[in-house]
């Protein structure tokens, strides 16, 4: 009996033993920690991980392709069972599933999406993320519902939209798509859109403040109806510009609605403060989830179809968007 169980208990110490030595690394590569969005990302691919027991490691790309470059290499040198990665530049992931390839592990790509057929070129490569379109048309919609809730909204009372426009950084497809679709949502909801003036700001809060002043002082704020940011730092940034001009500080009649995407924190706080109009949901909870059950699968061998997230083509994982708005606006 005796025997029986200290053979038990060492089967049981060398199982664990190989079980930790098996433990599945993922390799993250994001391509700039300083950034808010990309920082919930981070978060919910560790807490998924934690969940599944994998050991994720994030890399900063510190925003060049170079530095990700190598961390690719130092992750497959490590011996990663799979990568996780945020491009720098999506139009260089041909590179980077070059990489992948060579060393046969499978790769995710998230937030950035490469080219379809760079992600055709492997069996092993994937894509998570939401679909840029999809919030270019939920924000166009926030700012076309104001207008015709708000009459008022429209100053010069010409029935268009004078609007201004935020951009993200150059290529990125949230930034070419969200422009694109927002614009067209508004024409959709049938009121004429006017771009007075438009700027790319990188996502950044403090690039849009600078830019949103400037236009503030070229323009006048009496003269802009709405802001269109791609995403919530720089419609922050043009929230704190128009408050130099003393808008946006709680005075109805000295308000610009100001869209962004993303729903972060701070973006829901500004909202809440009635700074803000709206924002749209980029679902990070979800991508992360997602990516990381993926990758796992992928690594260990298990069955991507039953992650709980559906696959299209084989190679996508779509997270909707959701439109944020408070109850007033309306
Ligand atoms: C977008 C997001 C931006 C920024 C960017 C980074 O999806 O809305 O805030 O994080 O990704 O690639
Ligand atoms: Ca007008």
């Amino acid at each position: 009996m005796r025997k029986v169980f200290i053979l038990a208990l060492t089967f049981l110490l060398v199982f664990s033993f190989t079980a930790s030595a098996d433990e599945i690394k993922i390799g993250s590569c994001i391509y700039r920690f300083n950034d808010a969005f990309m920082l919930r990302f981070r978060n919910a691919m560790s807490a998924e991980s934690e969940k599944l027991g994998a050991k994720i490691e994030h890399a900063d790309g510190q925003d060049n392709q170079i530095t990700q470059n190598e961390q690719i290499d130092k992750f497959i040198a490590d011996g990663v069972k799979v990568l996780i990665v945020n491009p720098v530049d999506r139009m260089s992931s041909q590179l980077i599933i070059d990489k992948a390839k060579a060393a046969n592990i499978p790769v995710v790509f998230i937030n950035r999406e490469p080219p379809e057929e760079i992600l055709n070129s492997y069996e092993k490569a994937y894509y998570v993320g939401a679909k840029a379109e999809e919030s270019g048309t939920e924000a166009g919609q926030i700012i076309a519902d104001y207008f015709k809730a708000n009459p008022a909204a429209d100053k010069n009372h010409d029935g268009k939209i004078q609007f201004v426009l935020l951009k993200g950084q150059n290529g990125h497809q949230d930034m070419i798509l969200r422009s694109k679709y927002s614009v067209e949502a508004i024409k959709n909801a049938g009121i004429e859109p006017v771009e007075i003036a438009s700027a790319i700001a990188n996502w950044d809060k403090l690039q849009a403040m600078q830019i949103m002043n400037a236009f503030t002082m070229a323009i006048g704020p009496e003269n802009i109806e709405a802001v269109i940011a791609n995403n919530d730092e720089m419609a922050l940034g043009a929230v704190e510009a128009l408050k130099n001009s003393d808008y946006n500080k709680g005075d109805k009649n000295f308000y610009i609605p100001v869209v962004g995407v993303d729903a972060n924190a701070s973006a829901l706080d500004a909202m809440n403060k009635g700074e803000m109009l709206g924002t749209v949901l980029n679902d990070s909870d979800n991508q992360g989830a997602a990516a990381v059950k993926l990758a796992y699968a992928l690594a260990s061998g298990g069955d991507v179809k039953s992650i709980g997230y559906e696959i299209t083509d084989n190679k996508y994982i779509w997270i909707p968007y959701q439109k944020v708005t408070r109850g007033e606006n309306k």
